[in-house]
């Protein structure tokens, strides 16, 4: 969907888009009351199914008004809800749209509009972003996650680590920080150690054909013929039957046939961070289920840095550049393509009929170390391209 389109709609709601979300920001009253809206919106879909979520600091009731982006807020569904997150259904899609929507709350108070786009029956060409380890330095985050939402992909998923810690506080800067990125496509993350399985992340997050705890620890969906996979990798909180139980379901899910397969989850099984090295333990278990069900791409976070590593044919890509303090890595490991430190980024993924091409996006570069210092902003242009062919196996160095 071209961003003039976009505008157009922006102009549909009353003013050009850019103004609207400059004069409204999240939760803006018209009326001139503390906002009732203090989080949000953001989406996930499936087939057919987006899922609206926001919270609310009391109870209201209000409208989404959603369509078609090309013929505007064409349908609307009214709700009544108390405080706290709520999570509202747009069923009936049309497959391999692009929708625009608003939620509007009492008299007056009204969020930007936001958008998602549904997946293609068949296969056609899209854009996915994967980015990750947002915590800390929110502002660092906003300045990648700003970069990100003018990009025309179809979602993004974020490898883990959101916050420092899943406090109030903390989840109301990452959703500050992500704002404009949350509003221009889905959100699908997966739950990195900094969560620490609280259930604070599995209210925030509606995730699609998700098991283990409260239904949301890991999930799958299908983009057209394309599969998406996301797991949890802390071991720590799995223990040994949760880890068995989302093991037997990543081998039954990586069964099916798919264009291509791709994996997320956060801790990396390759690593060259001298500190982190790897997990040993989950490579023995994971690696080779993802080398004989032909995984496409592994992506990861964890590691606050950029690396590429090919392993038998399976590609793993740590993005930990979402604005968490940056630190070196060490000798490159097995397999090592590309790396790179001190460098916010975020990774730009184009499906192709037969490739899938990479794309390393810098945003800025940042000093090494836990301290505030001189942020460098940098062009768009990508640090390393890398196409995967179908049907061809990677070429180890
Ligand atoms: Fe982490």
């Amino acid at each position: 969907m071209p961003r003039s389109t976009w505008r157009h709609v922006g102009r549909f709601l009353g003013v050009a888009l850019p103004v609207l979300a400059a004069v409204l920001p999240v939760g803006a009253s018209a009326r001139g009351d503390a906002p009732a809206l203090v989080k949000g919106p953001w989406t996930a879909v499936t087939a057919d199914t987006a899922v609206i979520s926001f919270e609310v600091s009391r109870p209201v009731s209000g409208l989404i008004e959603y369509g078609p982006a090309d013929m505007g807020l064409t349908a609307s569904l009214p709700f009544k809800v108390g405080g706290g997150i709520h999570h509202i259904p747009l069923a009936d899609l049309l497959p391999g749209a692009t929708y625009v929507y608003s939620i509007e709350i009492g008299s007056g108070e009204r969020s930007p509009p936001g958008y998602f786009h549904t997946p293609p029956e068949g296969f056609t060409p899209f854009l996915f972003l994967v980015y990750g380890d947002t915590r800390t330095f929110y502002a660092r985050h906003h300045m990648v996650a700003r970069r990100m939402a003018a990009e025309e992909a179809s979602f993004v998923v974020h490898t883990g680590d959101l916050v420092t810690s899943p406090i109030s506080r903390e989840w109301n800067e990452f959703f500050a920080s992500a704002r404009e990125l949350l509003l221009a496509m889905s959100f699908f993350p997966v739950i990195g150690n900094h969560e620490r399985n609280h259930f604070s992340y599995y209210r925030l997050f509606e995730l699609p054909g998700a098991g283990g705890k409260a239904g949301e620890q890991w999930w799958t969906f299908r983009w057209g013929d394309v599969l998406f996979v996301g797991l949890d990798s802390n071991t720590q909180f799995l223990g040994v039957t949760g880890l068995r139980e989302e093991t037997e379901w990543l081998k039954g899910i990586l069964s099916q046939e798919a264009r291509f397969k791709f994996v997320f989850f956060h801790h990396p099984l390759f690593s060259s961070d001298p500190h982190y090295g790897g997990n040993e333990g989950l490579a023995k278990l994971w690696h080779p289920i993802f080398r004989d069900k032909g995984v496409t791409a592994v992506f990861c976070g964890h590691v606050h840095a950029y690396e590429h590593i090919v392993r038998d044919g399976v590609h793993y890509f740590t993005t930990g550049g979402g604005g968490a303090p940056a630190y070196p890595l060490g000798e490159p490991v097995e397999g090592t393509l590309f790396a790179a430190e001190g460098i916010l980024h975020y990774l730009r993924v184009s499906v192709e009929e037969n490739a899938v091409q990479v794309e390393m996006i810098p945003v800025a570069k940042v000093p090494l170390g836990e301290e505030e210092g001189e942020i460098i902003p940098l062009g768009g242009e990508p640090l390393e391209v890398f196409r995967i062919e179908a049907g061809i196996p990677a070429a180890v160095p």
